[in-house]
């Protein structure tokens, strides 16, 4: 359990509450939103707020701007969604230095309810490096911070961390706690049996969580890109599939220690192998190792199998990363049986990571997984056991 204040511990009537939330939604050429989810994620808190008579001023990074203002990646389109999903106006702030006269003055002139959205927080260099006088500035803008921005919570940034020192109130709102709830009952108070899968082209990104998971897993399932690393170490030559050589004895002590902790670690037995990186080229299917002139895009038919099958009787399941290269229809079987299998089973299923919720949202399961994560970042570090900064600096209870 999270053991933070809740936006519902603190007082918030007529008071001006910043709110830093994640609207780091992907846009299109024009600027449209292509995936409100973040959006969504953060209403019930900003409802909450508006409900209860709080003046919220909303922030957000987006993208990556790199402390300079980049009309591309202004919150402007932001803004107007969230005008639409409130049934109120929203009111932009359009300052390039995030907090400017815009946005004091729409402060200076809220009423309780008035919902006001500040610009890209990254426009500030100061922001990323968490320089105290950026945090100053968003501080002296409001009386109490609620963090709710979970895809976040794993940077120590001015508008999530560094504000927390200038204002003494500090509560979490209702999607970090979701959050929070849904993954930590499932890594350290799981309904057993509890399944990982993980997947993802690199071994190299998922080092700690795959130590981490093992001390808390029944059984760990490998798949995507960094099997071929695991299936070297067992021997197997993998052809010319994505390999990390630097890996292969950290696969190797991963195996050993499954074995000692009693965790089943499940590897590809077969594999859809391709000529090339490329949907329409020649492919087949492999068993046991891959040929050289051949590159593994998907986990192969009998290895789709023993997975479905391990995860049949699953209570809790946590995903994150695809089983192939599932931006391609010929390779993408492998992920979508697994998008499937969660779908069907009564166990809690978890989504973390870009790519696996992409992949459930592609094969239309979405609303068949008990949690989809709104962190990429952050829920890959929530799994590797770390402490999440933008949560530890929320008071406690
Ligand atoms: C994300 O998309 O994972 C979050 O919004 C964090 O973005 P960042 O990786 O640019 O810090």
């Amino acid at each position: 359990m999270l053991n933070k204040k809740s936006v519902e511990d603190i007082a918030i009537k007529g008071k001006k509450v910043l709110v830093r939330c994640d609207f780091n939604v992907p846009l299109d050429a024009d600027r449209n939103i292509t995936d409100e989810t973040r959006i969504d994620g953060a209403l019930p808190t900003i409802k909450y707020l508006i409900e209860n008579g709080a003046k919220v001023i909303l922030c957000s990074h987006m993208g990556k701007p790199k402390g300079e203002p980049k009309p591309e990646l202004s919150l402007a389109p932001v803004a107007k969604a969230l005008s639409a999903k409130l049934g109120k106006d929203v009111i932009f702030a359009a300052d390039a230095t995030v907090v400017g006269e815009n946005a004091k003055k729409a402060v200076a002139e809220m009423a309780e309810g008035d919902v006001v959205l500040l610009e890209n927080t990254r426009y500030r260099a100061e922001e990323t490096k968490n320089v105290p006088e950026f945090s100053k500035e968003l501080a002296s803008l409001a009386d109490v911070f609620v963090n709710d921005a979970f895809g976040t919570a794993h940077r120590a940034h001015c508008s999530n961390v560094g504000v927390t020192d200038y204002l003494d109130t500090a509560a979490c709102g209702y999607l970090i706690a979701k959050e929070i709830e849904f993954l930590g009952n499932a890594v350290n108070n799981p309904v057993r049996p509890l399944v990982a899968v993980l997947g993802g082209s690199k071994v190299s990104s998922k080092i700690s969580v795959i130590n981490n998971l093992l001390e808390k897993v029944d059984t760990l399932i490998i798949g995507g890109g960094m099997a071929y690393t695991f299936m070297k170490a067992l021997g197997k030559n993998v052809g010319d599939s994505l390999l990390e050589e630097d890996y292969i004895e950290y696969a190797k002590e991963m195996m050993e220690k499954a074995e000692k902790k009693g965790v089943k670690l499940l590897i590809p037995v077969d594999t859809v192998v391709a000529k090339e990186f490329n949907n329409d080229a020649e492919s087949k299917i492999s068993e046991g190792g891959i040929e050289d002139g051949w590159m593994g895009l998907d986990i192969g038919p009998k290895t789709t199998e023993i997975f479905k099958d391990a995860l049949k009787d699953a209570k809790t399941v946590v995903w994150n990363g695809p089983m192939g290269v599932f931006e391609m229809p010929n390779f993408a079987k492998g992920t979508n049986a697994i998008a499937e299998v969660l779908a069907d089973i009564d166990a809690t299923t978890i989504i973390g990571g870009g790519d696996s919720v992409a992949a459930v949202n592609q094969a239309g399961l979405g609303d068949k997984m008990s949690h989809i994560s709104t962190g990429g970042g952050a829920s890959l570090e929530f799994l590797e056991g770390k402490d999440l900064p933008g949560i530890v600096a929320l008071n406690d209870k």
